[in-house]
C-alpha cells in the first residue's frame, strides 16, 4: 500500500544534533520535514556524555585544537576542514547557549563555562552539562524545532531509499539527476510513503551497531551511508571504526558508556591485581587517544584471558564524583556499584564511525541535492581517528553550513517531479522473520570477532565470505517480502559491513583506528580509502 506524496521544501532524515541544527537554520525561510525512525530523541546525540570541544579558555588557542585534532587523525584530516570547524566552534556553543542549553558554569567568576579534559586534548576545552551533555543539547534543539511552524517532525518513519530521476513517473519528460526526496516506511500505518523536496539531508548518525558490543542506541545501523551508496555516492574511510575504551561491563545493561572525562579527571585503568598498565603502552597513559587506550585494554585482556579491566575512580572522592558525574554515579549505584568504593569493570565497545558518505565543506555529496552531515558523513574532520568531543561539534557546524548552502541555491533548484508510488505488487508478508533475527546476530558477532580492534588478512577474508552469503540471503528476502523496520536495518548493516570489510582489506598498513598485525607499519603518503559505487 502507498499513499499521496508529502511535499516540503527540504527533507531532513534524522532528528539528532546534526539534523535538528540544520532544520532550525533552514526553517528561517523554508518548510522542512524532519524524520526519525523511532522517537525524536532516538539517536546517539541524547546519549552523549563528555561534552563539546571548543576553544573558550584564554590560555587555549585554535592552533592547539587544530593540532590535537590532526595528531589523533594520523595524517588523514583535511586541514582546511579542521580549521573551519575549530574556528566555528565558539559560535556554535553560543547558539546552543542561546537556545537554553544549561552548560555547567565555571568555578571562578572569570570562567563562564566549566571546561573539562579528555584524551588527546592538551588543554581543558570540553564544555559540558555535567555528564549528560547530549541530553541537554537534544532537548534544547527539540524544543526549538517543535515550536517552529516551518518544521514538521515525522517520528516512526524509516527512510528506505533516496528517490532520484530513476524513480520519476513515466511520461513526465526530462528529469534532472538529483535527489528529489525519498521513500519511507510509516511504522504505525505499515505504508511506504513518498516524501519529496528540493533537497534531502541525511543526518542519520553512525553504524556502530554493526558490532556485537557497542555504546550506541539500537538505531545506529548506518542507514544513511547505505542509502547514499545505493544512490551512487562515494563512501570513504569506512575501516576507521572507533572503539571507546570504557563501556561498562555488566550483563544487565547492554551499552552504558563510562565517559572519557573520568580519565581526564584522573581515573586510572587497572588489571584485576590492581596494577595500572597504561604507562606500559603509551607515555600519555590514560590520556592517550582512544585507539591506543582501546588497543592496550584489548591486548591486556587477551594476554591475561580477562573479560574486562577496571577503571579506578576511588581516589577522586565521593563529593567530586557525585557533583561532576551525577548521572554515571546514579546509574552505577542502581547496579550495586559504588564508584567511590569499588573499581568499575569496563571493556572497549564500538562507539563511532569515522568514515561515511564523502562530503565537501557544505555537506554536499556526489548526488546533486543530497547532503550528508554529522556522523553519517566523512567530511575530512576526523581523519583516521576522531578526538573526543569533536563529533557533536561537527554536527553543529555542518548542520549550519549545509543549511547555508541549501538556502543559497534554493531559488535555482527545480521542484521535485512526480515520483512513482512504492511497488508492492510482487511481495507478500514474511513467513520467516527468524531469518532476519538470525542474520542480524550472526553479522554482528563475526564483525566483532573478525573486523574488530585488531585485524588480520585472514580474519577479513573470513568476514568478506560471510558478508557475501548474508547479502545473497537478504537480497532474496527483500525481493520477496514486504519491508519491516528490522529487514530494512538488516539490509543496511549488511551493506555497511561490506563497505567496512572492503575498506579494511584495501588498507595495507596500520593507521589510526585501523590496526592489522599483517601490516603493523605506516605507508607513505597517507591516503583516504575511497569506494566508488558501481551505479553512477
Ligand atoms: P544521531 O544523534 O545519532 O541521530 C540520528 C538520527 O537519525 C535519529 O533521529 C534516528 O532516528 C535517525 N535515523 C537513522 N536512520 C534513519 C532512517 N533510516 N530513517 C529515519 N530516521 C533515521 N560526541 C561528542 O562530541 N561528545 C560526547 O560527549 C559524546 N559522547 C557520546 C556518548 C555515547 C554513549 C555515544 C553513543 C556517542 C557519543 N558521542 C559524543 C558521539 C555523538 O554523540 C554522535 O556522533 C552524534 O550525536 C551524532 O549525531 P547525529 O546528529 O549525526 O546522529
Ligand atoms: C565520552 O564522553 O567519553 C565520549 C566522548 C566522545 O565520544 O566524544
Amino acid at each position: 500500500m502507498s499513499d499521496e506524496p508529502v511535499v516540503a521544501d527540504v527533507v531532513v532524515v534524522g532528528s539528532g544534533a546534526a539534523g535538528l541544527t540544520c532544520a532550525i537554520a533552514l526553517a528561517e525561510r523554508l518548510k522542512v520535514l524532519v524524520l526519525s525512525k523511532a522517537d525524536i530523541s532516538a539517536g546517539s546525540t541524547a546519549w552523549a556524555q563528555g561534552g563539546i570541544a571548543a576553544v573558550l579558555d584564554e590560555g587555549d588557542t585554535f592552533e592547539a585544537h587544530i593540532e590535537d585534532t590532526m595528531i589523533a587523525g594520523c595524517g588523514l584530516n583535511d586541514r582546511r576542514v579542521v580549521e573551519f570547524v575549530v574556528e566555528q566552534a565558539p559560535a556554535a556553543i553560543e547558539r546552543l547557549a542561546a537556545l537554553g542549553v544549561p552548560f555547567t558554569p565555571g568555578e571562578t567568576v572569570s570562567e563562564r563555562f566549566h571546561l573539562t579534559r579528555e584524551g588527546g586534548h592538551r588543554a581543558r576545552r570540553i564544555v559540558h552539562v555535567d555528564d549528560a551533555t547530549g541530553w541537554a543539547v537534544q532537548k534544547a534543539l527539540e524544543r526549538a524545532a517543535l515550536a517552529n511552524p516551518n518544521i514538521r517532525v515525522l517520528t516512526d518513519h524509516v527512510a528506505i531509499d533516496i528517490a532520484t530521476e530513476r524513480h520519476a513517473e513515466e511520461g513526465v519528460g526530462f528529469v534532472e539527476r538529483r535527489a528529489h526526496g525519498l521513500y519511507a516506511l510509516d511504522r504505525q500505518r505499515g505504508v511506504v510513503r513518498r516524501l519529496l523536496g528540493r533537497a534531502v539531508v541525511l543526518a542519520t548518525g553512525g553504524a556502530s551497531r554493526v558490532y556485537r558490543f557497542s555504546t550506541n542506541p539500537d538505531g545506529a545501523t548506518g542507514d544513511g551511508i547505505a542509502m547514499a551508496w545505493r544512490a551512487g555516492c562515494r563512501v570513504s574511510n569506512m575501516e576507521f571504526n572507533q572503539f571507546h575504551p570504557t563501556c561498562l561491563y555488566d550483563f544487565r545493561v547492554k551499552n552504558f558508556l563510562i565517559t572519557e572525562a573520568l580519565r581526564g579527571e584522573g581515573g586510572i585503568l587497572r588489571l584485576p591485581d590492581g596494577r595500572a598498565f597504561m604507562a606500559d603502552h603509551d607515555p600519555r597513559a590514560e590520556l592517550a587517544p582512544r585507539d591506543i587506550v582501546a588497543r592496550a585494554i584489548d591486548a591486556e585482556m587477551k594476554r591475561l584471558g580477562l573479560d574486562h579491566v577496571f577503571l579506578d575512580l576511588r581516589h577522586l572522592g565521593r563529593t567530586f564524583l557525585e557533583s561532576h558525574f551525577p548521572t554515571i554515579v546514579a546509574r552505577l549505584k542502581s547496579l550495586g556499584i559504588d564508584p567511590a568504593e569499588q573499581p568499575v569493570p569496563v571493556v572497549p565497545a564500538a562507539h563511532y564511525t569515522c568514515g561515511g558518505v564523502l562530503v565537501d565543506r557544505h555537506g554536499r555529496t556526489d548526488l546533486p541535492g543530497l547532503y550528508a552531515i554529522g556522523e553519517v558523513s566523512q567530511s575530512g574532520l576526523h581523519g583516521a581517528n576522531r578526538i573526543a568531543s569533536n563529533s557533536l561539534l561537527e554536527c553543529l557546524v555542518f548542520g549550519a553550513s549545509a543549511a547555508d548552502d541549501i538556502l543559497a541555491r534554493f531559488a535555482d533548484t527545480p521542484p521535485p517531479p512526480a515520483i512513482r508510488p512504492w511497488d508492492e505488487s510482487r511481495v507478500t508478508d514474511s513467513d520467516e522473520e527468524v531469518v532476519v533475527s538470525h542474520n542480524w546476530a550472526e553479522l554482528r558477532r563475526f564483525m566483532w570477532d573478525y573486523v574488530g580492534i585488531v585485524r588480520t588478512d585472514r580474519r577479513l577474508e573470513r568476514a568478506a565470505r560471510r558478508v557475501a552469503l548474508l547479502r545473497d540471503e537478504v537480497d532474496h528476502y527483500y525481493g520477496r517480502f514486504r519491508v519491516t523496520p528490522n529487514l530494512l536495518e538488516l539490509r543496511n548493516v549488511v551493506e555497511v559491513a561490506d563497505l567496512i570489510v572492503r575498506s579494511a582489506q584495501a588498507r595495507k598498513e596500520s593507521r589510526g583506528l585501523h590496526f592489522s598485525t599483517d601490516y603493523p607499519g605506516l605507508s607513505d603518503p597517507p591516503r583516504d580509502t575511497i569506494l566508488y559505487p558501481s551505479r553512477p
